[in-house]
């Protein structure tokens, strides 16, 4: 059965059931507020005649109310105190049996309410006149006229009934197909999903669960389809960069087998191929450490280090490939500042930029690491002068295999892992790092790390 017919049944069995009892207790309250009203009546009556008896108790005027009676629907019997009628509007022998003495103090007036059995509903109005004498003025009225009224509200409710229950039918189809129809669109989007097809769109625009649910959706099948391009693109990537340096390879070995070839060429060549397979090695190793990452198979150890006594090492080591390159690297402390690094992987990152900045910036520029320390913020910059990256390349700079040099020419470095690496790391140990660049003036790339963030899981 559809979801949407398992729905609106029951939707419409609850609604049905509310409606039964409710019109039930309606019904029943109905009926039982018209037979009060009848008996309180018909009590009031026996009651007025009740009164003009102890005023007068006299066979004229007894008989001037069963007259008053006879041309009335109710009828009247007035009985003495040994249980002996008096006079009566009806004939004797059609009186109801539990027409007896009544005792004047228990009664509450009314002797037969039972509309549905009997053929009178009854009041009794007991007196006692001042000469002591006692009797008790019966009010009869036939059910016959009540049972027509109420087959009447009967008919009248059977009616509101079906009135009532086409109007909920109407509303319960409209409301479960309103209901149902973008339930019915997500499950068209997520059954494309599982097929393989992330491309769906859900128009779903209200803010209420269903809104977001779809929102959901939408954003998961987005990004699927963002995951399958990458994936794609990674893989080409991947081919790609493979498959340069080792067609250099086989070329240059097949070259280098000339029996003819001179020992200085052959060893140029051997160069080459050297060189070539270093790339390829060094490529795989970083394959492998962010394939680590991703698994989270990676751990960082950290220690609490001074970050100036750290740098400065790495800072001595990396400026002769800089001075070589006619660039002045240059070490500025503005604060320096204690912090949690694993000094190995931190390393690594620092290398990575530096690296970044040696290839990407010509002779005669300068570029500045820079420690500085606001509140509990701790700031490791690495400015450059060089080529800089254009606007429209920075958000995907730090995508595995990026590149601004789409030609992947061997002149002009990496293949475009670096930066993937150095963001991971930098995540890693807690902070956020962030590529400001202008083209042809610079790159500056920040490294923000807080001073407590890792200080739960050091071991130092
Ligand atoms: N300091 C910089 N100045 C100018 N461009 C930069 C700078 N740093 C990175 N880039 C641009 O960003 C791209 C990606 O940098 P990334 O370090 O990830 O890769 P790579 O240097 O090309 O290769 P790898 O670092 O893997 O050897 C570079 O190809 C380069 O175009
Ligand atoms: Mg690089």
């Amino acid at each position: 059965m559809k979801f949407s017919t398992k729905l609106g049944l029951w939707f419409f069995i609850c609604l049905l059931i509310i409606e039964s009892i409710s019109m039930l207790v309606l019904h029943r309250h109905v009926v039982d507020s018209l037979v009060k009203e009848e008996l309180n009546s018909l009590l009031a009556r026996g009651n007025s005649h009740r009164d003009v008896l102890l005023t007068s108790i006299t066979p004229d005027t007894i008989q001037h109310i069963v007259l008053m009676e006879s041309n009335t629907d109710t009828e009247v019997v007035i009985i003495n105190e040994n249980g002996s009628v008096i006079d009566s509007s009806m004939q004797t022998s059609n009186l109801p049996h539990y027409i007896v003495k009544k005792s004047a103090e228990t009664d509450d007036g009314v002797v037969q309410a039972d509309w549905k059995q009997e053929a009178f509903i009854a009041t009794v109005s007991p007196f006692r006149s001042e000469e002591g004498s006692t009797g008790y003025v019966y009010m009869l009225k036939s059910t016959n006229s009540l049972q027509k009224v109420i087959q009447q509200l009967n008919h009248h409710f059977g009616i509101a009934v079906v009135i009532i229950m086409l109007f909920l039918l109407v509303t319960n189809i409209f409301l479960i197909k309103m209901l149902t129809k973008p339930l019915i669109r997500m499950k068209d989007a997520t059954q494309k999903i599982s097929h393989g097809d992330f491309t769906v769109k859900l128009p779903i625009k209200t803010k209420d669960e269903l809104g977001e649910l779809a929102e959901s959706i939408q954003a998961l099948a987005n990004h699927l389809n963002h995951l399958q391009q990458e994936r794609k693109e990674f893989l080409a990537s991947i081919s790609h960069e493979l498959r340069t340096p080792l067609t250099y390879i086989k070329g240059y070995a097949e070259l280098g087998r000339k029996p003819t070839l001179e020992d200085t060429v052959r060893l140029e060549y051997l160069h080459i191929i050297h060189e070539e397979s270093t790339r390829v090695s060094n490529m795989l190793e970083d394959l492998f450490e962010l394939a680590k990452m991703d698994q989270n198979a990676f751990s960082i150890q950290t220690q609490r280090r001074n970050m100036e006594e750290f740098i400065l090492p790495i800072y001595e080591r990396a400026r002769p490939a800089f001075d070589n390159a006619g660039i002045d690297l240059k070490l500025d402390v503005i604060k320096s500042f204690d912090i949690q690094i694993d000094p190995r992987r931190f390393e690594q990152i620092v290398l990575n930029l530096l690296d970044n900045a040696l290839k990407y910036s010509s002779a005669g520029s300068t570029t500045t690491i820079q420690l500085n320390k606001r509140g509990d913020e701790c700031f490791l910059t690495i400015h450059d002068q060089g080529k800089g990256i254009p606007e429209e390349d920075i958000p995907y700079i730090l995508d595995r295999f990026y590149r601004v040099e789409k030609s992947r020419s061997r002149l002009t470095g990496g293949v475009g892992l670096g930066l993937a690496i150095v963001n991971e790391l930098v995540e890693a140990h807690g902070g956020t790092l962030s590529i400001k660049s202008e083209q042809y003036h610079g790159t500056e790339v920040t490294i923000l790390l807080r001073e407590n963030e890792n200080d739960t899981n050091s071991n130092d």
